[in-house]
């Protein structure tokens, strides 16, 4: 069976973003086997300077761990296992000024890691370790940038651009204008449903 993580930052009380991703989980639970994790709840640690240096000592192997330092570490490893453990990854988060939520962010500064989902060779530039994975960020958004080119929205592009720099196959279900448009919230929702669940039938089709 395929391994699924499924991402969700989304801490407002009556989520729509939360709304879309239980609608894939209820799809997809019986096809794969699924893996958690609320950025809302558990977010990663922030690489304030001292856990970034923690990390960068753990890379170069310099010394001795203390228990609070390993406990960090493992929860900063664990994000990194899951993407590589994992066939499919689904990212669920609204649009927080103009780019994707601060949770989400760290969570794609502990992840994007040389040597373990992307590499680099001075010779032959940057390549992706990720290529056998497959992602779909869904995103939700109070205004409908599909109607403006002076308002422009920067949480697709940078998932993309990083998942990209991975390695991994990624597309975007974007549930965008719940706010502006809320006369239209069932038909929006209801079209990303509906892509949620071309996504389904396409990821497991047995
Ligand atoms: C802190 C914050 C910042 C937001 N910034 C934007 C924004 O830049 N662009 C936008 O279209 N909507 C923005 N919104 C609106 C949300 O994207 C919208 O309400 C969406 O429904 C939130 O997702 P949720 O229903 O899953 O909570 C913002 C909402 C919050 C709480």
């Amino acid at each position: 069976m395929t391994k699924t993580l499924v991402i969700n930052y989304t801490p407002r009380n009556g989520s729509y973003t939360q709304i879309l991703r239980d609608e894939f989980v209820k799809l997809a639970k019986s096809k794969t086997e699924m893996t958690y994790l609320d950025l809302a709840k558990t977010p990663p640690d922030l690489l304030v300077a001292e856990n970034l240096n923690l990390v960068m000592d753990w890379n170069q192997g310099k010394r001795d761990f203390s228990d609070l330092e390993l406990t960090v570490l493992a929860n900063h490893h664990k994000l990194i296992d899951q993407v590589l453990e994992n066939d499919h990854i689904v990212l669920a988060c609204p649009i927080y000024n103009f780019s994707i939520p601060a949770a989400v962010k760290a969570w794609i500064d502990a992840v994007v890691v040389s040597d373990k989902t992307f590499y680099f060779n001075p010779e032959t530039g940057f390549k992706g370790l990720c290529t056998d994975k497959k992602v779909v960020s869904i995103m939700v958004s109070g205004f409908d940038y599909t109607q403006s080119l002076e308002v422009k929205e920067y949480a697709s592009s940078t998932l993309k651009q990083n998942f990209d720099f991975m390695g991994m196959a990624s597309q975007q279900i974007s549930a965008y204008g719940v706010d502006q448009n809320r006369d239209q919230l069932d038909s929006i929702l209801g079209n990303a449903k509906q892509e949620i669940k071309t996504v389904v039938e396409e990821w497991y089709p047995n």
